[in-house]
């Protein structure tokens, strides 16, 4: 059966998630989990390459898009137990994980917690350390300025790292659509996700413990988890892949949408998901 659904519901560690679901049931399965302060909406493009081939789950963490708020306080493990609540509630044992910078900070501490429910890994422009002193006290000047300000002018000042100037210029239209996704998350989430971000611990040590196939992605040109951060991590897990996305910042897969597909593609032909 050939799924095509779009903003559908269900209940997972008693929260209301938004998700959808795309692509031949039967297939190997991959889901994908959103950047800071983005949601689903950022894997349009993934989701239309591979829908034919793979069934496609992509979500709404807690508190972004349209999945409820869930009145908790926030944690990386607390965004695991929700990620796992939701493949237990589409009945899904095991599936390949594709995270971008926080999504990728949640896919390695989903590994390290359930490592049996992974076939692989894709890490896109994240990291495995936890945030250093001077990044927690930009997290906490953030908040103190979603508190008094807007989250237009939170949009604004995210952009302008999440991008390469050129795309300020030659690709408006992909900088406008994320400061419209981004304008979609209340000040509160902003907020309680800045808290859980700055609070993270590191899993760089358990990465020699991955011993499923994985591959790295960084644009370029990332400053936020710079390509540095992506050759620890292709160092200390095993057999890993490693790709440099050329002119991209730290959302590659929205400023070189191509090249990361093709990557992509070449990656799950490679393995063989159960
Ligand atoms: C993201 O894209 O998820 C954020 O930049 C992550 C972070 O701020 O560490």
């Amino acid at each position: 059966m050939q799924y095509t659904k779009n903003n559908l519901k269900t209940n997972a560690n008693n929260l209301e998630v938004s998700y959808t679901d795309e692509g031949p049931d039967k297939s190997p399965s991959i889901i994908f989990i959103h950047g800071f302060p983005l949601n689903k909406k950022m894997w349009k493009n993934q989701v239309d390459a591979l829908k034919e081939t793979y069934r496609v789950i992509t979500y709404d963490i807690r508190g972004h898009g349209n999945t409820n708020n869930g009145g908790d306080t926030y944690s990386i493990d607390l965004f695991v137990n929700d990620l796992i609540g939701l493949m237990d509630a589409l009945n899904m044992q095991k599936t390949v994980l594709c995270g971008l910078s926080m999504g990728g900070y949640i896919a390695l501490k989903a590994f390290e917690n359930y490592p049996h429910r992974f076939d692989a890994l894709i890490l896109s422009d994240t990291n495995c350390t936890a945030d250093l002193p001077e990044t927690v006290a930009n997290r906490m000047r953030s908040i103190q300025h979603i508190e008094t300000g807007t989250v237009g002018r939170y949009a604004d000042e995210s952009l302008r790292k999440f991008f390469t100037s050129d795309s300020f210029i030659d690709n408006k239209a992909i900088v406008e659509s994320v400061r419209d996704i981004i304008i979609e998350t209340s000040k509160l989430s902003l907020c309680k996700t800045l808290h859980a971000l700055a609070e993270r611990k590191e899993t760089c040590s358990k990465l020699k413990e991955i011993k499923v196939p994985v591959l790295i992605l960084v644009g370029s040109e990332d400053q936020i988890t710079p390509p540095e951060a992506a050759q620890l991590m292709h160092e200390k897990i095993k057999g890993s892949t490693l790709h440099i996305i050329e002119n991209a910042s730290h959302l590659s897969n929205l400023e070189k949408p191509d090249e990361f597909n093709i990557q992509l593609k070449k990656f799950l032909s490679s393995i063989n998901p159960k």
